[in-house]
């Protein structure tokens, strides 16, 4: 163990040398830091700890540590473990690790494992930055459920087989130096609101309103398209405008399409609530399914009082979240009593740019949706493939759900009691 290598002859011993491009950056930083004893997250007693924190089944120790063992006497899989590891967590800007090995030649059906070895890692990072923050443990143990949900997904993709995918092994940094946790069914990342819509409120009767930004290029349906669809008929480029005391916009209505109708806001009657930079809790969600409303009511509220206790200088105004799980065109595909279409009930959809395979990884387990071979096991799949093979067409979308209207949660209030009637 530990004879340096070049990442070329680390990459040609193990017969992925074309991964070359996606693996070469810092390498020689990472080799310079490559600890005597060979890393630490391969050994026993960090792997049994990792694991226990992350939830994963004693069974699944056995794999791990035999795998592990395999890396760490092979000399180009520890050299590229230890490379992975310290991107993941040592290094800084962008990463991916899409254009990485797949390590199948090397470890055959347990290839997934090494990325799942780097994944738990971010155990002791995790921990030490909750401790720091004063975070209670349980909230440690609970966002250290991700790689498991990885790892869940992993099994889908590959019938059965334990392993992250390397396309998501990027996000695990997040936890590491993010204040970003797991609380019940949902995770929540404390950060400023980084899309362009403003949202406003009527104090004297309730109401909110979103209006679309500046620029933005909707269609006939009030949908945004990605860049790459050609302009068709009926397409329009939003308006914002803002000049004392008043703003003007095109609204956006709560069941996420922009209109294309100009809207004029007395700011002496309306009040801004939500705008780019606010602070939000933008949500994220684990795999794992059971995403009753109840659930979901019992996460926000969690959160809200979570955020006010740890982090009472960034107040923030409500939950956003970008995914398939908010796409406006699920209530065309699922039944009214499905988790799914009653989330979307519960919140203020708005549009963004997506493309026609936007989160169907996520319902299909593929990188790339075949719709002849996607699987039809359940019935979110089938349903999907049954409007997906019709033609129709499929877009993600996002929400939002302000702060001071928790309480009401449940009650569709963005549908009824907040509707700003604008056409
Ligand atoms: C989003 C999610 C939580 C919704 O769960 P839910 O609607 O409460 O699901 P339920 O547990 O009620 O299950 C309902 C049906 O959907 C199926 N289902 C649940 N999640 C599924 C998924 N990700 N893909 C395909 N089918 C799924 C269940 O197997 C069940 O099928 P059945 O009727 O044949 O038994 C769930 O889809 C999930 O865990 N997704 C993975 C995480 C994810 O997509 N995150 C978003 C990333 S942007």
């Amino acid at each position: 163990m530990g004879v340096f290598l070049t990442a070329e002859a680390a990459l040609q011993i193990i017969g992925e040398v074309e991964k070359l491009p996606a693996v070469a950056p810092f390498w020689e930083e990472s080799q310079a830091t490559f600890p005597v004893g060979g890393p630490d997250f391969l050994k026993p007693v960090s792997i049994h700890e990792n694991r226990m924190w992350c939830g994963f089944d004693e069974d699944v120790e056995a794999v791990l540590t035999r795998v592990a063992a395999v890396i760490s006497e092979h000399p180009a899989l520890v050299r590229l473990a230890w490379h992975c590891w310290w991107r993941l967590y040592e290094g800084e800007g962008e990463i991916a690790f899409d254009g990485w090995p797949d390590f199948e030649t090397a470890l055959g059906q347990e290839c997934g494992v090494f990325y799942l070895l780097v994944g738990i890692a971010m155990v002791p990072r995790v921990r030490a930055l909750h401790a720091a923050w004063g975070i209670p443990e349980a909230v440690t143990r609970e966002t250290c459920q991700e790689p498991n949900a990885f790892c869940y997904n992993h099994t889908q993709m590959f019938v059965g087989r334990i392993g992250i995918a390397r396309s998501t092994l990027f996000w695990l940094r997040n936890y590491t130096r993010e204040p970003y946790f797991r609380l019940g069914r949902l995770e929540f990342w404390l950060k400023p609101f980084g899309e362009s819509i403003r949202v406003f409120r009527r104090p004297e009767g309730g109401e909110v309103i979103a209006l679309a930004a500046e620029g933005e290029r909707f269609d006939a349906q009030g949908f945004m398209p990605v860049e790459s669809v050609p302009p068709a008929e009926g397409d329009w480029v939003s308006v914002y405008n803002e000049t004392p005391g008043q703003v003007t916009g095109n609204p956006i209505l709560p069941t996420g399409r922009a209109v294309n109708t100009l809207l004029r806001l007395n700011l002496g009657e309306w009040e801004r609530v939500l705008e780019p930079g606010c602070w939000v809790l933008d949500m994220h969600i684990p795999a794992g399914g059971k995403m009753s409303p109840e659930a979901v009511r019992e996460s926000l509220m969690t959160a809200r009082e979570f955020f006010k206790k740890y982090f009472p200088d960034k107040p923030a105004v409500g939950f956003v979240c970008w995914s398939w799980i908010f796409s406006p065109v699920l209530d065309k595909i699922l039944p009214e009593e499905s988790n799914l279409v009653k989330n979307i009930r519960e919140v203020y959809l708005f549009p963004y740019a997506s493309d026609p395979q936007d989160g169907l990884g996520f319902v299909f387990y593929q990188d790339k949706i075949d719709l002849t071979t996607a699987p039809r096991k359940t019935s979110v799949q089938r349903a999907f493939l049954d409007y997906l093979l019709a033609g129709k067409i499929w877009r993600a979308g996002g929400m939002f759900y302000l702060m001071d209207d928790l309480d009401d949660y449940g009650k569709q209030v963005y549908r009824h009691k907040r509707l700003f009637t604008v056409i």
